[in-house]
C-alpha cells in the first residue's frame, strides 16, 4: 500500500482510538476542548508508530493506542504552544485555537487532560506485557519532559529575548527537544512492541524530527496559511531561532534534504519493507502543510 494511503488509513484509525478513548467521558467544557484539540492534523508521529511496528510485524490493533497516546501527548503541546504566554497563535488546523474557542484556562486544562489521557491510553494491556508498557511510558515521559519537548519549547521561547543570537549547535538542540524527542520516541515505540533493536529506527527518526522542524521553520517564510492552516510569517516577528534565521531558506533546505538522505540511510537494515518510512521522509520535505 502507498505512504499516502497508508497515512489516511492509520489517521482514520488514530482518531477513532481517540474517539473510543474519550467516549465515556462528560461534556463538560474542558473535554469539549479536548476533543476538539485532537481533530485532524497529519498524524505523523501516530503513522511512525504504526508504521514501524508493522514493519516489524507487529499488528494494528497492538500498536493502535501508543499511536492514539503519542498524537494526544502531541495535540496537548501544540494547544499549550498557541496560547498567548507562549506562541500567542489564533489558527491552528485551519481552526480557532482552543483559548480563542473557549478560555485560557480551558486550554490549559485541556491539555493537561490530553497529556495524562496519553500515559493512560500508553498502559492500555492491549499494547502488550507490563514490561513493554512501562518502557513505553518511560520512553514517552523521557521524550515529553524536561529532557525533550518542554525542554525544547522553554529554550525556543528563551531564545526570542535572547542578546545573542544562538549558534547551530544550540538550534539543533533546541529543536531536537521541542519537535525531535517526540517523533523519534514514535518510531522507536514500534520496536518496543515488536521486542526488536530500536537503534536503526532511533537513528532515522534523528534525522527525520530534525528535517521535519526545518521544513516547520521554512512553511512559516513560504507557506500560505489557507493551506498551513496556521499562521505564517511569525517566526521572525517573534525573533525565534531557527535554521532559517540563521542560515536562510536556502541553506535550510539544502540541510532538510541531506537529513532526509541520512534517515534513509539508516533504514537500510531494513530493506524493502522500510519503503513507506521512506517516502514518509520524503513527505516530510515535500509538504504544504
Ligand atoms: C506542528 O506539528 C508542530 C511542530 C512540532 C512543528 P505538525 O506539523 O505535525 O502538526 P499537525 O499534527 O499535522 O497539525
Ligand atoms: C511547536 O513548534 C512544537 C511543539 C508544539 C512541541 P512551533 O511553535 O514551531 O509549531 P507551530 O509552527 O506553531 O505549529
Ligand atoms: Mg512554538
Ligand atoms: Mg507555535
Ligand atoms: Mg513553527
Amino acid at each position: 500500500m502507498s505512504f499516502s494511503t497508508q497515512l489516511a488509513l492509520d489517521a482514520a484509525a488514530i482518531q477513532v482510538r481517540l474517539d473510543a478513548a474519550m467516549a465515556g467521558f462528560s461534556d463538560e467544557p474542558v473535554v469539549q476542548a479536548m476533543r476538539y484539540a485532537v481533530q485532524g492534523g497529519k498524524r505523523l508521529r501516530g503513522f511512525l508508530v504504526l508504521e514501524a511496528a508493522r514493519m516489524l510485524g507487529v499488528p494494528q490493533a497492538r500498536a493502535i493506542s501508543a499511536a492514539a497516546a503519542v498524537e494526544a501527548l502531541h495535540a496537548y503541546s501544540l494547544v499549550h504552544d498557541d496560547m498567548p504566554c507562549m506562541d500567542d497563535d489564533a489558527l491552528r488546523r485551519g481552526l480557532p485555537t482552543v483559548h480563542v474557542k473557549w478560555d485560557e484556562a480551558t486550554a490549559v486544562l485541556a491539555g493537561d487532560a490530553l497529556q495524562t489521557l496519553a500515559f493512560e491510553l500508553m498502559a492500555d494491556p492491549d499494547l502488550g506485557s507490563a514490561e513493554t508498557r512501562i518502557a513505553l511510558v518511560a520512553g514517552l515521559a523521557r521524550a515529553s519532559g524536561a529532557e525533550g519537548m518542554v525542554l525544547g519549547q522553554a529554550l525556543d521561547i528563551a531564545a526570542e529575548t535572547a542578546i545573542q543570537p544562538l549558534t547551530l549547535d544550540k538550534i539543533i538542540e533546541l529543536q531536537a527537544g521541542k519537535t525531535g524527542a517526540l517523533i523519534r520516541f514514535s518510531a522507536e515505540a514500534g520496536a518496543i512492541l515488536a521486542g526488536a533493536d530500536p537503534a536503526p529506527l532511533r537513528a532515522y527518526a534523528t534525522a527525520l524530527g530534525l528535517a521535519f522542524q526545518i521544513w516547520d521553520d521554512v512553511l512559516d517564510v513560504t507557506g500560505d496559511a489557507a493551506v498551513t492552516g496556521k499562521a505564517v510569517g511569525k517566526d521572525a516577528a517573534a525573533g525565534k531561532a531557527t535554521f532559517v534565521s540563521l542560515l536562510g531558506l536556502d541553506e535550510a533546505r539544502a540541510r532538510a534534504t541531506s537529513l532526509v538522505e541520512q534517515a534513509e540511510i539508516a533504514l537500510a537494515p531494513y530493506g524493502p519493507v522500510a519503503q513507506n518510512l521512506i517516502d514518509c521522509a520524503r513527505f516530510v520535505i515535500a509538504r504544504q502543510s
